[in-house]
């Protein structure tokens, strides 16, 4: 960064939170000395100062187990695009609890739940169920690979697909990484497979695509991206770029998969590819799609789904389609989809007004602020102009977005650490006046 932001005096902020989460830090001494880490996965290890414990949360609220309550703007990482503990969600579940919880065997749920999504998803003809979005990204790359019959496929660096060797590579690699890397792919972790069949390329980078094409398109079975880069600071596609990935793929005869994973439902009903009229063969969901329930499905053109149909192409899982996720489902899409969708306006023009308002404060108050996606889910960084790849957001102040995270957290405002902000539609404007607030006082 070119300018000296004001510090945020973080020692105050620290001691301040320490003494107020007392049962959250004995809660992780503890459970860290059963449970790996003291979490169920990685990311949560980095809250900062220590992963909270909670007890309860209702609408945009959650309260911590020492009674701490907070506005909530992680909503469990973007599954819970209604809040907390929904009503509609609560009733759908509670019936389908008191008639059983799986079946392992066909119910209406099913079709029921498949017309909702093939009406609202534009390139869904067909659909297919899983339990999480790493699964549901695997059934696509493996019937893309099966359609076309080639191994490799195309990602994007910062991009992220789940957590299987085959795509955890080139998500957020170190410059070091970068620089010895060869242009080849970076693995995330030790004990990964090597991975020969992932092509990696730059966000927004069309000569590298078209690079990437000419010298191995006929091994090229799919390009998959999140077409908002939400996973590396919300990052849009340059105009055009998303049309040009459809056109390039149709052209070589690879598929075109969206990873929707998290904005689906959520940018609109009817996901990035409603917003952005870009309509891609496959797309995977998960998140929001069953409301806060575990739930992913893969979208996607008759011509394809009908090898899983078929059964040519493999998809298997013992929970797939439960009942009780599958009522979750349907109560949240339903709601979602009432007067045509109408509650998106509210949920755009609400976290627009925080986005704006919070970039308006950071940036009166001398601090270099960009902000990028938009309502529902947005990104703040603090650096002086905006990114348009994952190297470029390598630029930010992290150590300085933690700190604004620890100061939200004492003002009762609970943040994602990585700079994502995710809003629900129980999130009111009242809320946001509220935040709006707390940001005042966390860098005053
Ligand atoms: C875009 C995207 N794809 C896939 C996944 C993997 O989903 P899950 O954590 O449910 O396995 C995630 C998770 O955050 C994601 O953001």
């Amino acid at each position: 960064m070119t300018n000296n932001p004001p510090a945020i005096d973080t020692s105050l902020r620290e001691a301040s939170v320490r003494s107020k989460i007392t049962g959250s830090i004995s809660r992780y001494a503890r459970s860290q000395e059963s449970l790996a880490g003291g979490v169920s996965t990685a990311l949560r290890r980095s809250a900062r100062p220590v992963p909270l414990f909670f007890d309860h949360g209702k609408g945009s609220r959650v309260t911590d187990v020492d009674g701490n309550t907070y506005i909530d703007y992680t909503l469990a990482w973007g599954p819970l695009i209604l809040g907390h503990s929904p009503d509609v969600v609560n009733e759908a579940v509670s019936v389908q609890l008191a008639k059983g919880h799986t079946y392992g065997a066909q119910h209406d749920l099913e079709f029921e739940v498949a017309e909702l999504l093939c009406k609202h998803i534009p390139c869904a003809d067909l659909v297919a169920y899983a339990n999480s979005g790493t699964e549901i990204v695997q059934v696509a790359l493996r019937l893309a690979r099966g359609c076309t019959g080639r191994s490799k496929y195309l990602k994007f660096e910062g991009h992220y697909h789940g957590w299987d060797d085959s795509v955890l590579v080139s998500y957020r690699p170190s410059k070091q990484q970068i620089e010895s890397s060869n242009g080849g792919v970076i693995p995330v972790g030790v004990g990964q497979r090597p991975n020969r069949e992932t092509v990696p390329v730059e966000w927004n980078d069309r000569e590298a695509v078209e690079r990437a094409f000419a010298e191995a398109g006929s091994d090229i079975a799919a390009v998959v991206c999140e077409p908002l880069l939400c996973n590396s600071g919300c990052l849009p596609a340059d105009p055009g770029f998303l049309q040009f990935l459809r056109e390039i793929t149709t052209r070589h005869g690879a598929l075109l998969i969206f990873d929707e994973v998290i904005t689906g439902f959520r940018l609109a009903l009817g996901g990035a590819q409603e917003f952005y009229g870009v309509t891609p063969d496959l797309a995977t969901y998960a998140k929001a799609v069953g409301g806060g329930l575990p739930l992913s499905v893969l979208a996607g053109k008759a011509e394809f789904m009908s090898r899983i149909a078929s059964g040519q192409v493999v998809h298997a899982g013992t929970l797939n389609g439960n009942p009780v996720c599958l009522a979750a489902a349907k109560a949240a899409i339903e709601f979602l989809a009432e007067d045509g969708g109408a509650v998106y306006s509210q949920l755009w023009s609400n976290g627009e007004k925080l986005r704006k308002g919070m970039e308006q404060l950071l940036r009166d108050a001398g601090y270099p602020v960009v902000t990028s996606g938009g309502g529902p889910v947005f990104h703040i960084s603090f650096m002086d102009r905006p990114a348009r790849t994952y190297r470029e957001t390598m630029a930010s102040n992290t150590a300085l977005y933690s700190d604004f995270g620890l100061a939200l957290l004492d003002e009762g405002v609970l943040v994602l650490p990585d700079g994502r902000w995710y809003i629900s539609t129980a999130h009111s404007e009242a809320d946001i006046d509220a935040t709006l607030e707390a940001v005042r006082r966390a860098i005053s």
